[in-house]
């Protein structure tokens, strides 16, 4: 058994390693680091990864009655997840659902109104009929008859009560449900769009999307059991007791116990199972996401003729997944089970009870059948409190990720007496600026003066900060410490509008909305003609290759824009950026996808798009910056070296020097190993 446990263990450890780490940041560091470590810590491990993946499961320790379970059902055990739900987490998504409903709290008190209604109605019928019956055992008397006559009718009144009440609620909620859910995820979109670039790039996409729809379909969920199940159980439960307390006590005692016994056997069995759910969900994900990460690398398979390792991989996970999903039915059905037997018995003993009281002349027939229709009511409506708390549960922990999302205040915020930055002339200032990512400094106090019309360039190592100080002047992070000013205003006092107005980037690889090409470009300037966006594409040499589309500039460019070559999405951003016409320009790498021939032409048009404006070059190839006013070395976020390519190559020690050194030696060693190659 030890073995077996150890080696589901192994199972399961290599299934997440591969699946999880796919496509995270860490995966090239762990893959060998796994390869030195016991399959026991591998498997904690996998499991943590396999935690943080799926929505912050926590790890659950087996207890006796989980492994009791497992041997019941004949399954090695699985390891469980279980997703906290506290109280305040509940208290979150309720205040955030009930700052949407306001609007609507006068239809929804009416919809809970008529669901108590249609409940009444519902549990009135049977009594009802006991009166009915109970006339009928009583003779044939033509008042009798009148009795009996009067009691059909109440009983359609009754019954056509309950069944308008439930239409009437369900028209009401199916016509207001459908406004909130698109009202939630409206709300929910334009607080995450709120949110930082920090925020976006410690949070994958996929799950977002994924929290932003559960948002409004757990509203969605937690309504529907609210207003048909949890109302009418209260509503019947209450009446049910009433009526057969007011008729005969012994009989409302017995089903009071049998309740009792019921509703904590259901809601004990239901939070118990809820970590098996949970786990049963990370491990469909695991599955999707295995299939989806498989499929998105279709040619890679095909090129490696690796189908066979892929369907061996698959049919591990969807394997594992089998047993998750088998331990769920299959528990489930030990829940029903229980059930059915604790219905059988409150019968037999409510017939028990019934002789009982019928031998000394206390029961009618009448009341016999109201007893066995209560019964039979109330294990039909119960039937499914498992499911219910399971679905209320499962509600709350999927809003409350969305919800802690829309409590997490913005990183970026605007100030409430923001002034809106007109006119910019375009002088950028940074004043001893400093930033740091998790404790790394990354800015090192830099004092920066870039003159209105300058066109500077910045260069440096990779990692040397050149992105960052961008994303600092574009205020995507504030500063630790110091400030950044354009035409000598603080930047943290502007509209963020304005800002972004002021400034354009074309980014090193621009990723385009799964949109036209024109509804692309004209994301430069929403309010621009279709003739000015023609305009700008043909200035950046975009015409060239839109016109060859057989839609041109209809075109959809696919998700990201990956129908287009790395060349032609920078083409459309600098096409951008000819449209926003901002007096402030930064290049990031603009030209780095596009080859010689390309880049000459864009680099002719970029000259021309820097005319007049504040521009900001980031380039790797220093070739291309040689005839920009100034440049600026970046070492370990701090300006080494400022001044023009020939002031700074005439520093032979300075970083430029060396790198200029490097990049022309390289280049001409390649030239005289071809004339070598040439020759021979
Ligand atoms: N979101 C982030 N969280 C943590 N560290 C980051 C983040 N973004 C960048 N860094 C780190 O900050 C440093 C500077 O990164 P930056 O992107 O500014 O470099 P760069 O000079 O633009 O490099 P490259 O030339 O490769 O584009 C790097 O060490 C990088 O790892
Ligand atoms: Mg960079």
């Amino acid at each position: 058994m030890y073995k077996n446990e150890r080696s589901e263990f192994f199972y399961i450890d290599v299934t997440y390693v591969k699946y999880l780490c796919i496509g995270r940041p860490y995966t090239r560091h762990w893959i060998p680091a796994f390869a030195g470590m016991t399959s026991g810590v591998r498997g904690i491990i996998g499991i943590i990864m396999a935690t943080n993946a799926t929505d912050n499961l926590n790890i659950v320790k087996h207890k006796r009655f989980d492994k009791f379970m497992f041997w019941l059902l004949r399954i090695k055990p699985l390891p469980i997840h279980s997703r906290k739900l506290e109280r305040a987490g509940v208290k979150v998504v309720l205040k955030l659902y009930a700052k949407s409903l306001s609007e609507f709290s006068g239809i929804i008190s009416f919809s809970i109104f008529m669901a108590i209604l249609a409940s009444l109605a519902n549990v009135t019928v049977p009594y009802i009929f006991k009166q009915f019956l109970d006339i009928l055992g009583s003779g044939q008397s033509p008042t009798q008859i009148t009795s009996l006559h009067n009691t059909i009718w109440l009983f359609f009144g009754v019954a056509f009560l309950g069944w308008a009440g439930w239409r009437v609620c369900y028209m009401i909620n199916s016509y207001f449900s459908s406004r909130v859910l698109a009202l939630l995820r409206q709300r929910a979109f334009s607080y995450l769009l709120g949110h930082s670039h920090e925020f976006f790039a410690n949070t994958f996409a996929g799950a977002l999307v994924q929290k932003v729809n559960r948002f409004a379909q757990s509203y969605d969920a937690l309504a529907d059991r609210i207003l048909y199940d949890i109302i009418p159980i209260i509503v019947q439960v209450s009446f049910i007791l009433y009526i057969l307390t007011k008729e005969r006590p012994a009989l409302a005692l017995v089903i009071l116990i049998w309740l009792f016994v019921f509703i904590i056997w259901n809601y004990s069995f239901a939070t118990w199972k809820l970590k098996y759910d949970a786990s049963r969900a990370a491990q469909d994900s695991l599955s999707s996401g295995s299939l989806a990460d498989s499929i998105s690398n279709n040619q890679t398979i095909e090129l490696y003729k690796s189908q066979k390792i892929e369907e061996k991989i698959y049919s591990d996970v969807t394997n594992l997944q089998a047993l998750y999903t088998r331990f769920s039915w299959q528990s489930a059905s030990v829940i029903d089970g229980i059930q059915a037997l604790l219905i059988v018995l409150v019968e037999v003993a409510v017939l028990y009870v019934g002789v009982d009281l019928w031998s000394k002349g206390l029961m009618s027939i009448g009341l016999f059948v109201l007893v066995q229709t209560y019964v039979l009511q109330l294990a039909e409506r119960l039937w499914s409190f498992s499911r219910v708390v399971r679905d209320l549960y499962e509600a709350f922990a999927n809003a409350k990720e969305m919800a802690e999302i829309m409590t997490l205040p913005h990183s970026i915020q605007e100030k409430k007496n923001a002034k809106v930055l007109k006119n910019a002339e375009g002088e950028v200032t940074f004043h001893d600026t400093t930033f740091s990512f998790n404790g790394k400094n990354v800015i090192n106090h830099i004092n920066l003066t870039i003159k209105k019309g300058e066109k500077v360039a910045l260069v440096g190592v990779s990692g040397a900060g050149k992105s960052t100080l961008i994303k600092l002047l574009f205020r995507q992070y504030d500063p630790d410490s110091g400030m950044i000013c354009i035409d000598g205003q603080n930047i943290k006092d502007i509209t963020l509008e304005s800002l972004r107005n002021a400034l354009s980037l074309v980014p090193q690889d621009p990723a385009l909305f799964h949109r036209s090409l024109l509804e692309n470009i004209r994301y430069g300037k929403q309010d621009a003609t279709d003739e000015e966006a023609r305009a700008s594409a043909i200035l950046a040499h975009c015409d060239d290759f839109i016109s060859e589309l057989p839609l041109g500039y209809e075109t959809l460019v696919g998700e990201r824009g990956v129908k287009l070559s790395g060349g032609e999405r920078q083409r459309v951003a600098i096409a951008r950026a000819f449209l926003r016409n901002s007096p402030i320009l930064v290049l990031d790498e603009a030209t780095s996808s596009l080859d010689s021939h390309s880049e000459e032409k864009v680099q002719d048009s970029l000259m021309k798009l820097m005319e007049n404006k504040t521009t900001i070059v980031i380039a790797h190839r220093l070739s291309t910056i040689r005839r920009v006013d100034r440049i600026l070395v970046l070492k370990d976020g701090a300006i080494v070296e400022d001044g023009t390519h020939d002031e700074l190559l005439e520093n032979k020690e300075g970083l430029y020097a060396k790198l200029w050194d490097i990049q022309q030696g390289g280049f001409l060693k390649d030239e005289e190993d071809e004339e070598i190659e040439n020759e021979k």
